[in-house]
């Protein structure tokens, strides 16, 4: 028995007790039935089955913790908690898991907890905060959920707790900075002063495109997820009145004015913790955005140029991790319908005000 105890090794029965707990009844039951077995030939079949049950309820634990698409090795409660992950895990996220690459998976370390975020990228929605979260996830020292949309803790679910808001970070280890990625906080006049009464220091991630065509792709977007709600309208029926002026109270308008909804970022965050990066810029030159992103985290430089090629059929840099490029999905990078040119003028002319206020409000003009 003693062999026995020593070959299934201490540790291997600590990390079954956490998790997997019910397999430690079987176990216990099996070394019962072991005592009370004399026959050596079928001592041997008990130890070797209870070999094989330690084995392979090991393997599918760590496979399952591997499966967690944020590429954190969980091991808190990993089975229940892996399942539930693979459960919840959609077509999009798995896929964008598998953009990462098995070895820089397998690379994270193993003891992990859950955090508050140190970085929230707070918007600006359809300005590539997917392809920029999940480009920048792949430095190790970046804890971010990539199948969970966004929490919406600090718009629609404030009524949950911080404590809850935290389990739904991504595990993560002490050397790593967590972060969401919650592109509808920006336009929400109550994200500000609830993400400053968590932590007043955080820092903010904002990626700002022209925005005419953000309207556009917001309009697809809706058009795609919803289509009910604009059912029969093309995008001139719901920017512009009757044919008529722009539609200030448009969605696709109002979320567009950038300096309005930065005014009320400004009241509670000092600008120097807004890291405002070009939509256009981040398309061209992904390395230079990444990389301004990661010294303004404060984490080691470790995504480089070679980790993307451009794909000329999608029209996107994608990711090269694994040798394979790996582009996001068709939601990414939709082809936009030509706005005829008087509509097109309509539209710059009313954004001019606002561009130019948000131009003086960042210090830094863009060519929109
Ligand atoms: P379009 O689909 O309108 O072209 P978000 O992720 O914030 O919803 O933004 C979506 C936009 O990201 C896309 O809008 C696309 O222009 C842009 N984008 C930036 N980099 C991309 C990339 N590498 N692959 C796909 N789309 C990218």
């Amino acid at each position: 028995m003693i062999v026995l105890f020593l070959y299934f090794r201490v540790s291997w029965i600590k990390t079954i007790s956490t998790r997997a707990p019910g397999s430690l009844f079987f176990v216990a039951a099996l070394i019962l039935i072991c005592l009370f077995v004399p026959s050596f030939k079928m001592q041997t079949y008990v130890h070797s089955s209870l070999t094989s049950l330690l084995k392979s309820n090991l393997t599918s634990n760590i496979r399952q913790s591997i499966h967690v698409p944020d590429g954190t090795l969980d091991n808190t409660r990993a089975g229940k908690r892996a399942s539930k992950v693979n459960r919840d895990l959609t077509e999009r996220g798995r896929r964008k898991f598998k953009m990462l690459g098995r070895k820089d998976m397998l690379a994270i370390n193993r003891k992990c907890s859950h955090r508050m975020p140190n970085a929230i990228i707070i918007g600006v929605m359809k300005a590539g905060t997917e392809a920029f979260s999940t480009f920048l996830t792949i430095n190790p020292q970046v804890a971010m959920s990539l199948n969970v949309r966004s929490t919406l803790f600090f718009s629609s679910r404030y009524s949950k707790s911080l404590k809850w808001y935290k389990q739904q970070m991504t595990c993560s280890t002490s050397n790593q900075t967590t972060i969401e990625k919650a592109p509808q906080y920006f336009p929400n006049s109550l994200a500000p002063k609830r993400i400053h009464s968590m932590n007043k220091n955080i820092k903010l991630i904002l990626l700002v495109r022209n925005p005419i065509d953000r309207a556009v792709s917001h309009f697809l977007q809706m058009k795609n997820s919803h289509p009910k709600r604009l059912r029969g309208k093309n995008f001139e029926d719901v920017v512009f009145t009757r044919g008529g002026p722009v539609n200030p109270y448009s969605v696709f308008i109002r979320f567009s004015k950038y300096s309005s909804i930065l005014r009320n970022w400004l009241r509670y965050f000092k600008l120097s913790q807004i890291l405002i990066l070009d939509s256009d810029q981040f398309v061209k030159k992904p390395m230079q955005a990444l990389a301004k992103t990661e010294s303004f985290l404060g984490i080691q430089h470790y995504i480089t140029k070679d980790k993307f090629v451009f794909d000329k059929q999608k029209g996107f840099p994608c990711l090269n991790v694994t040798g394979i490029p790996k582009c996001l999905g068709s939601g990414k990078g939709r082809e936009h319908p030509k706005l005829r040119n008087t509509d097109y003028y309509k539209l710059k002319a009313h954004f001019r005000r606002y561009n130019e206020e948000f131009f003086r409000m960042t210090k830094k003009r863009y060519t929109w």
